[in-house]
């Protein structure tokens, strides 16, 4: 009776065992455990994360993949997860480097473990490369939304006292007509409207508008006619289909924002190009294309699109594609970009027939 209970539960320890290492062996972390600094088993998962092959790694040292100041501090750790020590289990963050010599940030922690008759240490490593670039990419942006912010709280302080100039020196020009005078006023007025562009995208909602039917596929045949002295060397193609689904929004903030991203397009193309706009009706929506053959964006610039004040040019305010996205999301449209750097760029814009509570 005895010996038919110990078969048992041997049998029972060894499907476990059997299950413990599937487990491990399709888990998508990478599982390394070793001994005495010994590599003694790699989960598939943990060969490929670490660029090499499981048969190679296993038997190697488990510390070079750290870099040579960080060893010291790896062993002491491994030596305290030996001894069962609580710190030593505790998540870390590393910078390790694989076999084929790249770089990559991890979160590793070890703890001890029965491997065969012997104990052991398993650790755990995860790859936090995409977690670091977004908590980088939010801070850059938390960064640069309160700078927006600040800056359109000044934008508002100084646009008032500049418009009450601007209305003395009309008068003073009905009364003395110096030529300065004519300099003076122009050059206030492109400070006032680079201040009202930056108020209307901070503060969108100051802009009250009617929502009203807007026939788009008119309207960018229109807006093209405003960039006629610019387009001597660049192709323009229109393909605009689907013309009977208008679309219900604030028309002159769409205005602005196609204009906004055609001048992008052109200014793209300094020297010649092609400029193509499509527009189409599909999955209830109306679909807007802008694309370029210019310059293009590199891919570490594409997460600062929109974000204020974001700008490659010597004279851009870098609020253009910041009034862009605003009116887009104000009206619950979709904006995706594709980019590749000399190709050239495409906005593709999803727009509602109907932009819902606004
Ligand atoms: N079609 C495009 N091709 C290449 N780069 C682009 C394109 N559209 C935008 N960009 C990049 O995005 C940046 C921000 O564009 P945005 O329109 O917000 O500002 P800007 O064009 O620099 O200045 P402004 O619009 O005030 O004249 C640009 O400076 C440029 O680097
Ligand atoms: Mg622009």
């Amino acid at each position: 009776m005895n010996q038919v209970l110990e078969s048992m539960e041997s049998k029972e320890i060894v499907n476990s065992e059997a299950m413990y290492r599937q487990i491990i062996e399709y888990s998508v972390e990478t599982i390394i455990i070793h001994l005495d600094h010994k590599i003694l088993y790699i989960n598939q998962a943990g060969a490929d994360f670490l660029k090499g092959k499981k048969d190679e790694i296993i038997g190697g040292d488990v510390l070079s993949i750290f870099n040579v100041e960080e060893k010291a501090m790896i062993r002491e750790r491994i030596k305290q997860g030996m001894d069962g020590k609580k710190g030593a289990t505790q998540l870390i963050e590393q910078s390790i480097i694989r076999f084929d010599g790249s770089q990559v940030d991890i979160e590793l922690y070890c703890h001890p473990v029965q491997y065969g008759n012997k104990k052991a240490i398993q650790s755990v490593l995860r790859d936090i490369t995409v977690r670091k670039e977004t908590e980088k990419m939010l801070q850059d942006r938390q960064k640069l939304a309160s700078i927006g912010q600040i800056a359109a709280g000044i934008a508002h302080e100084v646009k008032n006292p500049l418009t009450s100039v601007k209305g003395f020196l009309q008068l003073l020009k009905e009364s003395n007509s110096h030529p300065y005078l004519f300099t003076m006023e122009n050059e206030l007025e492109k400070a006032i409207d680079t201040l009202q562009n930056l108020l209307q995208v901070s503060k969108p909602n100051l802009h009250e508008e009617p929502i009203i039917q807007i026939d788009l596929c008119k309207e960018l045949n229109s807006l093209m006619l405003l960039f006629q002295e610019k387009l001597y060397n660049i192709e323009i193609k229109m393909d605009v289909r689907d013309c009977d689904k208008h679309i219900f929004g604030k028309k002159n903030l769409y205005l602005k924002a196609f204009f906004n991203l055609m001048k992008n397009a052109i200014e793209a193309m300094p020297f010649k190009g092609t400029l193509r706009i499509e527009h189409y009706f599909q999955d209830d929506y109306v679909h807007v294309k802008i694309s370029d053959t210019g310059v293009g964006i590199p891919k570490e610039k594409m997460n600062l699109l929109g974000t204020p004040f974001f700008s490659s040019k010597t004279d851009g305010t870098g609020l253009g594609l910041t009034q862009v996205f605003t009116t887009i999301n104000n009206h619950n449209g979709q904006i995706a970009v594709n980019s590749v750097v000399n190709q050239g760029t495409t906005f593709h814009l999803k727009l509602p027939q109907n932009p819902g509570g606004m």
